[in-house]
């Protein structure tokens, strides 16, 4: 039997194509961009960071200024966001970009993951919206939807669930790898949300999702009790 999942791309890029919010990070592809909104976004709400987003473009628009950037500058243009090791560890990596990979924005996953501040989830990311490449990006948004479409009750917060999710996920990529992360992040944070029942009657996988059919939805995902 064909996995589930392999249904994913050919249910999510056509809803993600009619319906993804237009954001300032999805108008290129460009690596720098795409790093710096995902570090923005980790603990922040989309709203609050687009305006950080293009302030801080406007005063550092490439990888070179930010590694010769003020700390004085880099903290303003940071006030308000916090977890201000984010910042210190962007102008680190961006450092390492300058001396290390001339400037150019490495392209190898484990060169993306082996830079200060970045994780598996952020280097999946870039790997897939701004290289194409089939590295999925799973974060609880992301463990939330799986769970539900394959009815999972594995707590979502276990090592071995993410590994797992991971790995049916990379098998499952499609070629538009950037979209598919960010229609799988789109989902998650939209009609398959936290903290609210989800919008099944709207769902782009509604036809395919176990958790749906029965009707469970609603009591995933499960965390252990910490
Ligand atoms: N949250 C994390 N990454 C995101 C992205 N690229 N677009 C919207 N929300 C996100």
């Amino acid at each position: 039997m064909e996995h589930i999942l392999s249904q994913l791309p050919g249910a999510l890029l056509p809803w993600y194509d009619s319906f993804h919010r237009d954001l300032p990070w999805r108008r290129d592809r460009e690596p720098y961009h795409i790093w710096l909104s995902e570090i923005m976004l980790q603990q922040t709400r989309v709203e609050a960071v687009k305006g950080y987003y293009a302030r801080f473009l406007a005063a550092l628009p490439t990888i070179a200024n930010l590694a010769k950037a003020d700390d004085e500058l880099l903290n303003k243009l940071w006030e308000g966001l916090g977890y201000y090791s984010r910042v210190r560890n962007l102008k680190k990596a961006a450092q390492v970009i300058m001396t290390d990979f001339g400037g150019l924005f490495p392209r190898r996953y484990e060169d993306i993951l082996a830079l200060p501040g970045i994780g598996e989830y952020t280097a999946g990311a870039i790997c897939s919206i701004a290289f194409g490449q089939p590295t999925p990006a799973v974060d609880g948004n992301v463990l939330r939807v799986i769970s539900r479409i394959c009815n999972e009750d594995t707590p979502i917060d276990s090592l071995a669930y993410k590994k797992c999710v991971t790995e049916r996920l990379a098998s499952i990529y499609p070629p538009r790898a950037g979209d598919f992360t960010q229609a799988l992040m789109e989902l998650g944070a939209t009609i398959c949300g936290p903290n609210r029942a989800p919008q099944c009657s709207i769902c782009p996988c509604k036809a395919f999702c176990r958790a749906h059919a029965a009707g469970t939805a609603e009591s995933l995902p499960v965390k252990s009790a910490k």
